[in-house]
């Protein structure tokens, strides 16, 4: 299996066009500039899965190479996308595949309810939806299976207040993706509030995992932006609180992405493995 990182920051990116702070001012100086969360995966090299759809997918799909058309005119790779949320900068980026001749998106029942591009999309290309079952595995092509486990309850905003909430509602997920043949297993948490029992077995005995990198800190929020909230009341979990679980799964390789321009780790050392666009992990 091979995961590529598309895109490493959280909302906004880095630098975000609109933001003066010390790490986008950084950013814009050196360069070194961060896409917003996603990835791409494979089982075999030939049928890819997006998960998550940015609102910069489309240039990380043009310099990503494997995920290039071909041979037919408008052959693609892409066998679909797998969302983890709802949010804006997961599915933004949604609009972007219009041109797509099929598009299948799989999502839980709650986000495919709540997301306002499926009527668009469907003017523009033969969307295809598949509900993401918890718990249970659905088979993807190229020997793939995935599993999800709901993590979160956040809203986004545009859905909130949500008239019709429903305390099964699925708005945030962990996936768990694995190659059949070789056994091996990705997790992917970029959204990840809290570090429970249940998110703990169901990462156990993984490869490698993807997790939220949005905040180094419980502080950095207040310290870096003046803001109140806490990275746990706006769902994730910051690194260092997701520091101690780590220990508890050696065999797992740890990477941290979805960083927001806050994240002094985005630019500097970091205590933890932090995800870098473009990278490729072969599990
Ligand atoms: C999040 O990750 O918490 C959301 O994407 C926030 C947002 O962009 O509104
Ligand atoms: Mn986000
Ligand atoms: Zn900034």
């Amino acid at each position: 299996m091979r995961v590529r990182i598309l895109g490493s920051a959280a909302g906004g990116g880095i630098p975000q066009w609109n933001c003066a702070c010390a790490g986008c001012a950084a950013a814009r100086r050196s360069g070194a500039h961060r896409t917003q969360d996603g990835v791409a995966v494979t089982g075999d090299g030939t049928a890819w899965y997006l998960v998550n759809a940015s609102p910069d997918l489309r240039v990380q799909l043009v310099s990503a190479g494997d995920l290039d058309p071909g041979p037919g005119r408008r052959d693609t790779p892409i066998r679909g996308v797998l969302l983890t949320t709802a949010e804006l900068d997961h599915t933004a980026g949604l609009l972007g595949l219009r041109e797509a001749g099929r598009l299948d998106l799989t999502a839980t029942a709650t986000v495919l309810a709540a997301l306002p591009l499926i009527p668009i999309l469907r003017r523009y290309t033969d969307l295809r939806t598949h509900e993401l079952p918890i718990g249970a595995p659905l088979a993807l092509d190229g020997g793939l299976t995935v599993r999800a486990l709901v993590v979160g309850a956040k809203v986004p905003r545009y859905a909130d207040p949500c008239p019709d909430h429903r305390p099964d509602d699925a708005w945030v997920t962990a996936l768990r993706i694995g190659d059949e043949r070789t056994g091996r297993s990705f997790v992917y948490a970029t959204c990840l509030p809290a570090w429970t029992d249940a998110f703990d077995a169901f990462l156990a005995g993984a490869d490698a995992a993807l997790l939220d990198g949005t905040f180094s800190t419980e502080d950095e929020p207040a310290r870096a932006a003046g803001l109140t909230r806490t990275p746990r009341e706006m769902g994730h979990l910051p690194i260092a609180g997701a520091l101690p679980a780590l220990r508890r799964h050696p065999g797992v390789r740890f990477l941290f992405g979805h960083l927001n321009n806050t994240n002094p780790y985005a630019a500097g050392p970091a205590p933890v493995e932090v995800a870098r666009d473009g990278q490729e992990l072969l599990l």
